[in-house]
């Protein structure tokens, strides 16, 4: 299966249930908008430098796949620093690439470079099929030839050419995949119905600041490319997806926080905490929620941007176990991003899945238990759980929750949230 190598040694965070949080939570910079960023690095071998880097497990991975491939990397703190000292290398090794799917958008890059490329079919988080069709199509429409031997993705063109490119759903690795490749194109690419997350906006900031020309419509994103680009300075956005998690725990302990974060990319999120009759207000630099004693039951369906993000949807589950009334999620990503329901079931919860969608029955409490992670986010839907809980959760995590969370259990510890961390057999 598609689990990520264990690189952390596997943790057992215990949740001490029942704590109401309160107080003020700074996210981090976006995992999901640096991992393009770095990879664009590869378009330039000037410097590029990026602030506000998030130190999770993924983006090590990233520049570990960077630094084989020739980047030199200098990191302080959040800021990075790529240069490059030699020539890039062609070829991507399978044991990075299949720990984290994002991996493979480095492939594009390598190709306008250096005319070819060798990158492994990706791995990362368990969410069903998770196929690269779109990228590889793509990449065709530019010029390139595209063979696929033992699981390894060759890639060669003399020259790739700009093109209309349409995507057949707006995917958000194979929009990002596509303009990083046609920003290094010096002809004129369009790209139809491509996503419009604001993780994608981010990596057009920066491809705009190296040279690249790329302008955002509705339907499309023209890119006007460049045979060289320059290197580039750019601060990371903060992610929207840990800060929805801050605010639901917020949520699901019954308690008042404040997350800084950019509240204009969390509207679907907020719209539902309101409708679960949380008290919501927005400030230019950070949202504040107060929530009831208990929720009441809503229902959605998670969407490309700005439709109701994915990424949050294990955490609202979680929050909505413990609602007043029934609930429904409705899942249109994925295929299987409903890791969790067996877990929150273990401590109680009353899910029925069909489908795509799960009913949930709101109960009066969820019970401690131990319970295991299966991806990132289902990792901090099982901490948020626990937080909520009657007694003690045990989450057992084998390297899912530090792949997208710069240290989770400590920032709800600082929001009054009682959390120990060990190292798990
Ligand atoms: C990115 C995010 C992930 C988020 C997802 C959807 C990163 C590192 N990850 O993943 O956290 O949940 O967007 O918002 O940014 N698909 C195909 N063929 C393809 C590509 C995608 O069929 O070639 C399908 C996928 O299986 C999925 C859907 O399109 O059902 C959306 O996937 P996509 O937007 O590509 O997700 P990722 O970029 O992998």
């Amino acid at each position: 299966m598609n689990n990520p190598p264990l690189v952390e040694k596997p943790r057992c965070y215990t949740v001490q249930g029942g704590a109401r949080l309160s107080g003020r939570v700074q996210v981090e910079g976006s995992k999901n908008a640096v991992l393009p960023l770095l990879a664009a690095t590869l378009l330039t071998d000037e410097p590029v430098t990026l602030h506000n880097v998030p130190i999770v497990e993924d983006v090590r991975t990233m520049s570990a796949l960077l630094s084989h491939l020739g980047k030199g990397i200098n990191a302080c703190d959040s800021e990075y620093r790529l240069s490059e000292n030699g020539a890039l290398q062609p070829h991507a090794p399978d044991t990075l690439v299949r720990r984290m799917r994002a991996s493979f958008i480095v492939l594009g890059p390598l190709l306008a470079r250096l005319g070819e490329a060798r990158v492994p079919l990706p791995g990362g988080c368990v969410l069903g099929p998770r196929p690269v069709d779109f990228h590889l199509k793509g990449l065709q429409a530019l010029g390139a030839q595209v063979e696929l031997h033992e699981g390894v993705v060759h890639a060669r063109a003399s020259k790739l050419h700009g093109a209309p490119v349409y995507l057949d759903f707006p995917s958000v690795g194979a929009t990002q995949h596509l303009l990083m490749t046609a920003a290094l194109i010096p002809e004129k690419t369009t790209l139809y119905n491509p996503a419009h997350e604001p993780e994608v906006y981010e990596l057009i900031a920066l491809l705009n600041s190296m040279g690249a020309q790329v302008q955002a419509w509705p339907d499309r994103l023209e890119v006007a490319g460049q045979a060289r680009l320059r290197g580039s300075v750019h601060r990371v956005i903060a992610d929207r997806i840990n800060a929805g998690t801050y605010l639901i725990a917020g949520a699901i302990s019954g308690g008042q926080v404040t997350v800084e974060c950019v509240p204009a990319h969390l509207e679907a999120l907020l719209v539902k905490l309101k409708e679960a009759g949380c008290t919501v207000e927005e400030a230019p630099n950070e949202v504040r929620l107060s929530a009831p004693a208990r929720v009441r039951g809503v229902q959605l369906e998670t969407r490309t941007y700005p439709g109701f993000p994915n990424d949050v949807q294990p955490q609202m589950m979680a929050l909505l176990t413990l609602a007043q009334g029934d609930s429904l999620i409705r899942e249109t990503i994925f295929a299987d991003r409903f890791g969790q329901v067996p877990e929150l079931a273990r401590m109680g919860a009353q899910i029925r899945v069909a489908g795509d969608s799960a009913f949930i029955h709101g109960v009066e409490r969820l019970e401690g238990a131990e319970v295991h992670t299966t991806d990132i986010r289902a990792g901090a839907a099982l901490m948020l759980a626990g937080l909520a809980a009657h007694g003690q959760t045990r989450v057992i995590d084998r390297g899912h929750i530090g792949r997208g969370y710069v240290d989770l259990a400590g920032k709800l510890r600082q929001l009054g949230a009682s959390i120990e961390v060990k190292e798990a057999s």
